[in-house]
């Protein structure tokens, strides 16, 4: 495998980062990891070696970890002249690092820009002079128009709704830019993802976000685990099935070997870009999920339903036909398997890490 380089994966710390770090590491890839660790613990990469080892799997060599920030250049240079001078030159970059919450861009856009905006700037500055231009970045379905009822594919419209999801079409551009100036060389991947939840199987990995999470499916976790927490339900009236809003939810294993997947297929062929929607393509109402939350790990929710969340969307769910065909990837794990990993997870880390 080394032949092929070092991956270097940015944000490899956090919650869909470091489960891909596992994979990666599983497969045999050697990896730099970049984090700040702003909003990640670098007790979750201690989790993915303790992983290995319960395997028998040596890690010895493939992994480096450094702390710093990408909106400085000169350290994301150093992380490249380094690894090229210890002979783990980087050929090709999972980004994952980033800020991701859609109020907090909202209240302070600025940092958002200057966080995933100018760093990304930055790295492909450097990736360019070490003539690495293997890319697979992190984007978002958030990106999409809303489009009634219909399974969204890579061809649907693009409008921006909130300050997180306009840095992510401006990186999309950005890389679409730098593969025109290039076309011989640059390789790039957008990978939309779509509601990914669960955790890996051993409970050693999970999300865990700095404060408290908006998202739904931790914070279902939140009201199982603290009995006097009560779940509330933006909506009732929604144009769906059960009048609650429908989302595309995607188990994080599935879509971390999405990324190995996608960077296998850049390796193997001919300069591209390529921008693919990583979803299952089933949709489940917020009732539905609660529902089979509390079916499969037998237990109950409190729950009450309020008003409808500013900026929603009744129905986001992905045609991941194209995702299927061109990486010959399949999401496998059911909304229960999703379910039981991600309880396991809370149940041993109800704090996190
Ligand atoms: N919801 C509730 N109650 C809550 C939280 C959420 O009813 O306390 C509902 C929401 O209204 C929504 C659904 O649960 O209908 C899912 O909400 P999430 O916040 O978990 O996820 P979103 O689909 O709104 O957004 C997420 C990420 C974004 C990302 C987007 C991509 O938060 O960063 O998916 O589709 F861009």
């Amino acid at each position: 495998m080394e032949e092929n380089g070092f991956v270097l994966v940015t944000g490899g710390a956090g919650f869909i980062g470091s489960h891909t770090c596992l994979d990666l590491l599983e497969k045999g890839y050697g990896i730099i990891v970049i984090d700040s660790f702003l909003n990640s613990y670098p007790k979750s990469l201690e989790r993915v070696k303790q992983i290995l080892r319960s395997k028998n799997l040596t890690f010895k060599d493939k992994i480096f970890i450094y702390q710093g920030s990408l909106k400085n250049k000169d350290f994301i240079l150093r992380v490249f002249n380094e690894s090229e001078k210890n002979g783990c030159r980087i050929d090709s970059v999972i980004h994952f690092a980033g800020l991701k919450s859609v109020k907090d861009s909202i209240k302070n856009p600025l940092n958002y820009y200057e966080e995933n905006v100018l760093s990304t700037i930055n790295l492909l500055y450097v990736m360019n002079l070490f003539a690495c231009k293997i890319i697979v970045f992190s984007s978002s379905a958030t990106i999409f128009k809303p489009f009634e009822n219909k399974l969204i594919n890579e061809e649907c419209q693009i409008e921006s709704i909130n300050p997180y999801a306009s840095t992510k079409i401006f990186i999309e551009r950005i890389l679409n830019d730098l593969h025109i100036s290039d076309k011989k060389n640059w390789k790039i991947m957008n990978l939309r993802y779509f509601n990914p939840i669960g955790a890996h199987s051993s409970g050693a990995l999970g999300e865990s976000p700095k404060g408290l999470s908006h998202n739904l499916f931790p914070l279902i976790m939140e009201c199982a685990i603290k009995k006097n927490f009560t779940l509330k339900i933006f909506g009732k009236n929604w144009p769906t099935k059960d009048g609650t809003c429908i989302r595309d939810y995607i188990h994080v294993m599935d879509l971390a070997e999405g990324h190995i997947k996608a960077l296998e297929f850049l390796r193997k062929n001919e300069p591209t870009i390529i921008n693919l929607n990583l979803g299952t393509g089933i949709g489940t109402s917020v009732v539905d999920l609660i529902k089979v939350f509390e079916n499969t790990n037998k237990e109950n929710l409190s729950f009450l339903f309020t008003d409808r969340r500013k900026g929603d969307l009744p129905f986001l769910v992905a045609d991941n036909k194209y995702a299927k065909d061109l990486l010959n990837w399949t999401p496998l794990r059911s909304l229960e398997q999703m379910c039981k990993d991600g309880w396991n997870w809370k149940l041993k880390n109800p704090n996190g890490y």
